[in-house]
């Protein structure tokens, strides 16, 4: 890994400027779910001289606790919301344009990018209904690509410096690796985030890349899945989990990434799943 101001897990939370000073943190789908929650914990984490990036389509990715839209967590932190379609072209140029703004301040330590925002896209339907090629390419352009350009983007514009450590986390899910019926869509886009961010590990070893599945959330995103899977199985599975109370709260699984981020002895490239920790 790259040797940065504070990495390692020798610095606690609460001993001086804390182990995130100097941290350029961006959060792609913070305004609602796991995103949210993540940006929420990470706020306080952040120390003087950081700036922590939020973007989603909607504006209101406040981080809590008084911390949202410009007002800063830890002391000397700014919180950014940009409001961006990862989906959309024009979107993907604003977000872009943002990154590049924040990131050639060359005062940051640290990168921290984590690659969050997601959707099911259509769940109704099962693999031989899927024939809508605009709608194929729309739903991996938001879930791939986006990820994909805002990564490499990032890293371009925070290259490899002496004494600065750069991270990248990948939102995964168990659907990267399991195939779940009517779920072609979502799991292909899983699978295929988690190669691409494999690949990006091999090719830069100076990086610390992971790929984080959070395990079945209490978030929108669930509650489509149990409302909308074409597969009654699998749909009557989802509504299950919710009635015997097995959904975690997003802010639970956050924090098991933020000890994973802060002990920052996973392997690069490597996929850890919530129930593994
Ligand atoms: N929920 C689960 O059980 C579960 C399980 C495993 C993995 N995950 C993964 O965890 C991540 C977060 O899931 P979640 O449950 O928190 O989902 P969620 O509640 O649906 O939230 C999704 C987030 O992504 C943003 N987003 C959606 N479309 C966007 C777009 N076109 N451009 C920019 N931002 C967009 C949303 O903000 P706006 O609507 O404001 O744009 C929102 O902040 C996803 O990658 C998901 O695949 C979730």
């Amino acid at each position: 890994m790259e040797p940065g101001p504070g990495s390692g897990s020798g610095q606690g939370q609460g001993q001086g400027p804390g182990p995130w000073a100097g941290t350029a943190c961006v959060v792609t789908g913070a305004s609602r779910g796991f995103g949210r929650s993540l940006a929420r914990l990470l706020a306080p984490q952040l120390g003087p001289g950081s700036v922590l990036l939020l973007l989603a389509r909607s504006e209101d990715a406040d981080t809590g606790n008084g911390t949202g839209n410009g007002t800063g967590g830890g002391p000397g932190l700014r919180v950014q919301c940009v409001p961006a379609d990862l989906g959309s072209e024009e979107g993907m140029r604003r977000a872009s344009a943002a990154l590049r703004e924040l990131l050639q301040d060359s005062s940051f330590g640290r990168l921290l990018l984590i690659n969050n925002a997601g959707s099911l896209g259509d769940i109704s339907k099962s693999f031989q209904d899927l024939s809508d090629l605009q709608e194929i390419n729309t739903y991996f352009s938001f879930n791939i690509s986006s990820a994909l350009c805002l990564t490499s983007t990032a890293l371009r514009a925070f290259g490899a410096r002496p004494g600065c450590s750069r991270t990248v986390v990948n939102i995964s899910s168990l659907c990267a690796r399991e195939p779940f019926p009517s779920w072609a869509l979502y799991c292909a886009a899983k699978a295929a985030r988690d190669m691409m961010f494999r690949v990006l590990a091999v090719e830069e070893p100076g990086l610390r890349v992971l790929s984080y599945a959070p395990g079945p959330l209490d978030t929108d995103m669930q509650l489509l899945a149990r409302t909308r899977t074409g597969d009654l199985g699998m749909r009557q599975k989802f509504q299950r989990m919710q009635e015997q109370g097995q959904l975690i709260n997003s802010s639970v699984s956050a924090q098991k990434l933020l000890q994973l981020l802060q002990e920052d002895s996973f392997p690069s490239g490597a996929h850890v799943d919530f129930y593994d920790i």
